[in-house]
């Protein structure tokens, strides 16, 4: 392809090449593979519908698709040597984490044409032991039932019952409602047992019963109604929902002639120009269905075939595959073949015998650790009382250093975030200011009080009473907490007659401590206000400006 268009890039040659393959899968999947399983086929493809979603559904990804289970047998061959018709079996349970080792030892064409030759596991309630007590082979050290995790992602995924999405599923199928003397009678006739003695048992009603557990149950060689309506929907779905589809005229992928060439391309025609060992007459034609009676005068090797009854998109054949692989002929390996625990003894441990001392000094040492750890408790709560108590006499010797006639020592609370610090209060009647500055006598802020009218107070109330609040016009509000509360009525009394002195008025609130802290305009707020405001007034006098120059 790339040879003839020599001017395109690796990129293009690429993608060139995905579309085909792409569209040649497409063909295959739902053309030819999907009826051989399900045993018809999809309606005739008409055109891309937007409106259809191609997502897949949970009753199609939990239990209807995975019938393919029970289809899977004991073993693969492979024909180790294509023209010679020399046979051998790799066994399920020795293959798991292994595929690509197997891949390598053996030529990928010996394990098509041994696969092409043997038949699937019949379509029912039975699968292989090494899906159900192999599962996955030596790296796993308890194995899995693929069955059980079948039934259980159905119930995690809430699935409906089976009786309940065959009423969903089939509307028009007159059986009224399904019971387990109805299931038995729709059922194959070798089934009748397994409802009557084992299904009754375990659940209460047909409603009740796993969508995957019914769905097997209706099987008969083939996909019973539910699971084929499940899967039929699902694919025409996929198709129909998908714009890229290879058929889609209106997507402009394909010429008319090209998706005729598309639509004739088999898996038969695939095999045979990938491989360099497979000729035309190791294969049938239909990959998907073992060789009947037309292939077989055709193959080579026919001797190897043992011949059986079969039933091909309904009709009866004579069908011809190599002999079924039996897990009591061809053994698993000594790794993967070890007792499951359903047949070994429950096992239990005992931790204690041989360990008695190391278990009594493990315990010791807990108790030890945790009779020191009450007592370093004590004794560092005894130290934090010994040292507040001293900082606490260290306060009140400044107090009697710091405070006099004219000042006050408080504690101001400067925001909630900020915190509060240590600051002494001047009262300054002559210049008609009030300064307020720390221990050091670095001077934090000087309030004039020259052109003020009245101060207001606000006073803790309630629990807290060591709070003050200053409210003083133009400044953000001055807040104090006060060793106790008759500290707090020194400083007010010591403000009051500092403001009588210069006739200022004054107005006392009682508050309570939150609700001052809560509503006190700090520092912050007072400069994100300021912001705020110049941010108002420049976009204003912009607004103006452009006004203007228009
Ligand atoms: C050697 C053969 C196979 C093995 C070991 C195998 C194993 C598994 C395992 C372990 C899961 C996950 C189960 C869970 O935890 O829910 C699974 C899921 C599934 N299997 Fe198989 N399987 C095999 C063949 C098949 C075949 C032949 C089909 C159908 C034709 C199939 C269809 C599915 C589907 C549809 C799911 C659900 C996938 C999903 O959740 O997206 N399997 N299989």
């Amino acid at each position: 392809m790339c040879n003839k268009k020599e001017k395109w890039t690796d990129e293009q040659c690429f993608n060139e090449a995905r579309k085909w393959v792409i569209a040649t899968l497409q063909n295959v999947i739902v053309n030819e593979w999907l009826p051989s399983f399900l045993g018809e086929k999809l309606p005739e493809y008409i055109r891309y519908d937007p409106s259809i979603d191609p997502s897949i559904s949970n009753a199609f990804q939990s239990a209807a698709m995975r019938f393919g289970h029970t289809l899977v047998p004991t073993g693969v061959y492979k024909r180790l040597k294509p023209n010679k018709c020399d046979t051998s079996v790799i066994r399920l349970c020795d293959s798991f984490y292994n595929a690509q080792e197997i891949i390598y030892n053996n030529s990928i064409e010996a394990l098509i044409i041994g696969m092409a030759h043997q038949a699937a596991e019949r379509e029912d309630l039975s699968i292989v032991d090494d899906l159900r007590r192999y599962m996955h082979g030596p790296p796993e050290f308890t194995r899995r039932d693929l069955m059980a995790l079948n039934i259980q992602r159905g119930r995690d995924h809430g699935l409906p019952g089976y009786a309940v999405a065959r009423k969903m599923l089939l509307p028009n199928e007159n059986i009224g409602s399904l019971d387990f003397d109805k299931m038995a009678a729709i059922s194959k006739s070798s089934y009748k047992n397994v409802i009557e003695n084992t299904l009754t048992k375990l659940y209460s009603s047909m409603d009740e019963v796993d969508l995957f557990v019914g769905g097997l149950l209706e099987a008969d060689d083939e996909l019973g109604p539910v699971f084929k309506e499940i899967i039929r929907e699902q694919f025409q779905r996929i198709r129909d929902g998908d714009r890229f589809w290879f058929e889609n005229k209106e997507n402009g992928i394909f010429t008319e002639d090209q998706i005729k060439q598309i639509r004739k391309t088999t898996m038969y025609d695939i095999i045979l120009s990938v491989t360099q060992n497979i000729h035309r007459k190791d294969l049938q034609l239909d990959v998907f269905h073992v060789p009947t009676e037309d292939d077989l005068v055709k193959l080579t090797c026919a001797d190897n075939f043992l011949p059986y009854e079969c039933k091909i998109h309904g009709k009866e054949r004579n069908c011809f595959s190599l002999p079924v692989v039996k897990s009591s002929v061809l053994k698993c390996s000594a790794s993967v073949n070890v007792p499951l625990c359903s047949t070994s003894e429950p096992q239990t441990y005992d931790y204690f015998t041989g360990s008695g001392a190391s278990f009594v000094l493990s315990f010791l040492f807990l108790f030890l650790f945790f009779i020191g750890s009450v007592i370093a408790l004590f004794l560092l709560v005894h130290m934090r009382k010994k040292e507040s108590l001293r900082l606490r006499q260290s306060v009140r010797q400044q107090r009697k250093v710091y405070s006099d006639e004219n000042s006050c020592l408080a504690t101001e609370w400067i925001g909630k975030s900020e915190g509060t610090r240590d600051v002494i209060i001047h009262f300054m009647q002559e210049r008609k200011q009030m300064s307020i500055t720390l221990l050091n006598k670095q001077v934090l802020r000087v309030i004039d009080l020259k052109h003020v009218q009245s101060v207001e107070f606000q006073v803790s109330a309630g629990s807290n009473l060591d709070y003050v609040l200053v409210r003083i016009a133009r400044e953000y509000d001055l807040v104090l907490k006060f060793e106790n509360p008759d500290e707090k009525e020194v400083f007010i009394e010591k403000l009051e007659a500092c403001l009588g002195k210069i006739g200022i008025g004054r107005q006392r609130y009682e508050i309570n401590v939150s609700h001052m802290l809560k509503n006190a305009v700090t520092k912050a707020h007072r400069q994100a206000q300021l912001e705020k405001f110049f941010r108002v007034v420049f976009a204003q006098v912009i607004f103006f400006f452009h006004i203007w120059e228009r």
